[in-house]
């Protein structure tokens, strides 16, 4: 009885998590989604506590176990109810870190269990080991990184030395597996060494704009070594669950380096980012600012307005006040629209989540190769916060390391407002273009106030 309700519970929690899974894949439905896998989450757990045997006796431990998920529980839950929209990366980063170390130490546990295990046993024990160490360090860099506590480091010599670690944590895999007898114990020992300095030394140089796709193929690396863990537990929904996360991160990798136009090659050897060369303004450059009054004017009697978020609107909290310049133009029968570049902000889906949380209709919401298009026949494109999906060196200045990177193509509209504090740079660290066009109009302040101020504008008219 305890098996079949053992197994029933995974049954019933690796289906919620495809179900929820399919949910994220549309903002009304996330959060129903997310919390529909967390409750599956929840009875695979307690079905595990509950009537997992070993030896046809209880798991036994339950006071650890308990106050092990409590602390962790009140850790995760402190850490989530406290960070900011802006510091989700890192937070993000963190966990995926945690979910590392948790699969490594599977292994080093299932190992000292079981050193006589046969070679496919330790092929999967020694690969949950390698690929959760990498996670573990890898993830924990990028945090660092992605909190500015850790600054970009290395050049090509590195993507040498890189290679040379991975092939030497295959071939030594490649003994542990083949001949156990040749390395013993240590060959667990010096595997975890060596992929935690690889999970280091893979991440230290990537900088700049190429960071998102490195935290995704991270949590792909936690997916990996989770279902491998699930392999050598013979648990179902451990497997389930680590194969959605691996593929998961695996399309959403494939897909951000398409979006940034970097091979995943490159991303594994850790031969790119950094070093932020690009164009810098030449001194006589004019820039154009324009005044409230005037932007309320353009924006009021255009047919056609497209919004384009950037980080600097999830800095300034400045969602709901976007919603409201939208409502406000369309009752002046100006048609809206907003466009969203893949990689704006600082996460995936960044921009869609912070629209959402304003409660922005999804239909109005193009994603960048619907917008492009679109934007010739727009009157006016109000930048906000957004810096380098904007930048035409993408397209003009092959020195520039945003290269080759699809971008929002604004420039094409027939104004362009940019919102924004300054004349600083973006994530990418270079120069902008698009801010000395003829067309384009500055429009300087925090996005929050600036939008609110333009909201009583439009009122006034
Ligand atoms: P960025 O290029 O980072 O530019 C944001 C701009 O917002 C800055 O130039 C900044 O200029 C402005 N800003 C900041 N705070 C502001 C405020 N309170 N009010 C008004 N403006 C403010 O942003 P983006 O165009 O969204 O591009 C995203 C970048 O991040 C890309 O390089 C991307 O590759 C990278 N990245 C993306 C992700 C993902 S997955 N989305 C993850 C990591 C990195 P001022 O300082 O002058 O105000």
């Amino acid at each position: 009885m305890s098996k079949f309700l053992l197994e029933f519970s995974y049954l019933i929690g690796s289906v919620t998590f495809i179900l929820g899974l399919k949910m994220l894949g549309s903002p009304d439905r996330a959060r129903k989604g997310n919390l529909l896998a967390a409750a599956g989450m929840i009875l695979a757990i307690a079905g595990t506590v509950l009537f997992h045997e070993k030896d046809g006796q209880p798991i036994g431990n339950i006071p650890w176990i308990l106050a092990a998920m409590g602390i962790g529980t009140i850790i995760g839950w402190l850490m989530a109810m406290k960070v900011k929209m802006t510091a989700m990366p890192q937070m993000v980063s963190f966990f995926n870190g945690m979910g590392g170390a948790c699969a490594a130490i599977i292994s080093l546990v299932e190992y000292h269990s079981h050193p006589e295990g046969s070679a496919g046993y330790l092929l999967i024990v020694f690969l949950g080991l390698v690929i959760g160490s990498v996670s573990f360090t890898g993830s924990i860099v990028a945090f660092g990184k992605l909190d500015e506590k850790i600054k970009d480091f290395g050049g090509r010599y590195l993507t040498f030395l890189n290679l040379g670690l991975l092939a030497l944590i295959f071939i030594i895999l490649g003994i542990a597996v083949v001949n156990p007898d040749m390395l013993g114990g240590s060959a667990l020992w010096i595997l975890l060494a060596l992929s935690s300095l690889y999970g280091i030394l893979f991440v230290l140089p990537i900088g700049g704009a190429d960071m998102p796709v490195v935290i995704s193929l991270l949590n792909s690396f936690t997916g990996m070594a989770a279902a491998f863990g699930g392999f050598l537990y013979h648990n179902q929904v451990m497997l389930t669950g680590g194969i959605l996360v691996g593929s998961a991160g695996t399309i959403l990798t494939v897909l951000m380096c398409k979006a940034m136009n970097r091979s995943l090659l490159n991303v594994i050897i850790g031969s790119f980012g950094g070093g932020a060369s690009g164009i810098s303004a030449s001194g006589d450059q004019v820039v154009r600012e324009i005044s409230l009054s005037d932007a309320a004017i353009l924006c009021a009697y255009a047919g056609k307005v497209c919004i384009v978020p950037g980080y600097g609107l999830a800095v300034a909290q400045a969602q709901h006040v976007c919603h409201e310049l939208e409502k406000k133009l369309e009752d002046k029968g100006v048609e809206v629209y907003y466009a969203i570049h893949p990689v704006a902000g600082r996460m995936p889906g960044h921009m869609n989540v912070l629209l959402a949380e304003a409660d922005v209709p999804y239909p109005k919401l193009l994603e960048m190769e619907e917008a492009n298009p679109n934007l010739p026949n727009t009157d006016v494109v109000i930048v906000v916060g957004a810096n380098d999906v904007v930048n035409p060196a993408a397209e003009t200045d092959p020195g520039s390391p945003i290269y080759g990177m699809p971008v929002l193509k604004v420039w094409d509209a027939k104004n362009t407002i940019v919102l924004k504090r300054s004349m600083r740079a973006g994530y990418a660290g270079i120069e902008n273009e698009l801010f000395f066009l003829p067309k384009t109009k500055m429009l300087f302040g925090d996005a929050k106030d600036t939008l609110q101020k333009l909201v009583s504008e439009l009122k006034d008219l």
